[in-house]
């Protein structure tokens, strides 16, 4: 079956972006890092150009690692675990827009907003010490999410890890710094319950439920300080 590919490239961080188009003949079951992996062996565009190979980040290929997420059509998705024979042409192919532009589909995820908002309740040591989540960080949820990229708002991938960290039972004097520290600029408040971050999570984490856990924590606390 042959399949046309429209990707999104960009030669540096600070290039021009431009389209190219390939044609590619795939064996059943294909993913799109397959489809990717034969575009480096024969980088040849649909109108016959001899064009550099695309760039892209990957590890495991078994949707464990979180490296290779990308937007497809339109939607955050792990590449390694996207078939693409059924998607509709062309297979519309972009580096996630909320992330800086490396090279082609490989972006850089710059975290310094969510550490200084972790580390403004000095909590970013006890939160880093629980016990690792399921989320592999690949940040599909924080490209699905309207608000992140829009505001100050840390993105439900934070707001998911600090849940967990709630959860596994912080010392009280901490969990309160914790809670405070969702009440400011960016917090949990800044979630606006589009409710896409779930729909995407290839791990199908439980973000929404983890959001709304946060928001009645953070409600209780506002509670407590108005009588205190
Ligand atoms: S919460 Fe899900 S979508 Fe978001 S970074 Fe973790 S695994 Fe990826
Ligand atoms: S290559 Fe590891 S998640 Fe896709």
């Amino acid at each position: 079956m042959k399949k046309l590919f429209k990707i999104k490239r960009q030669d540096s961080p600070e290039g021009q972006n431009y389209w190219e188009e390939f044609e590619m003949v795939l064996p059943v079951g294909a993913t799109l890092i397959q489809v990717l992996e034969q575009i480096r062996l024969r980088p040849i565009t649909v109108n016959q150009q001899a064009v550099n190979p695309v760039a892209w980040d990957s590890c495991c290929h078994q949707a464990i690692c979180g490296s290779c997420a990308m937007t497809v059509n339109g939607r955050p998705v792990l590449a390694c675990s996207t078939v693409v024979e059924d998607l509709p042409e062309p297979v519309v192919v972009e580096p996630l827009s909320s992330f800086g532009v490396m090279r082609d589909l490989v972006v850089t995820f710059d975290g310094a907003r969510q550490v200084a908002f972790l580390d403004g309740a000095r909590q970013a040591a006890p939160l880093r010490n629980v016990t690792p989540t399921p989320c592999i960080d690949c940040n599909v949820c924080m490209e699905a999410c309207p608000q992140y990229g829009n505001s100050d708002y840390v993105g439900p991938k934070v707001l998911y890890q600090m849940a967990e960290g709630l959860k596994q039972g912080l010392e009280t004097r901490l969990a309160t710094s914790v809670i405070k520290s969702l009440m400011n600029e960016g917090g949990v408040d800044d979630c606006q319950n589009a409710q896409n971050c779930v729909q995407v999570c290839p791990q199908k984490l439980p973000l929404t439920e983890s959001i709304a856990y946060l928001k009645r924590e953070v409600a209780i606390q506002a509670f407590k300080e108005l009588f205190r």
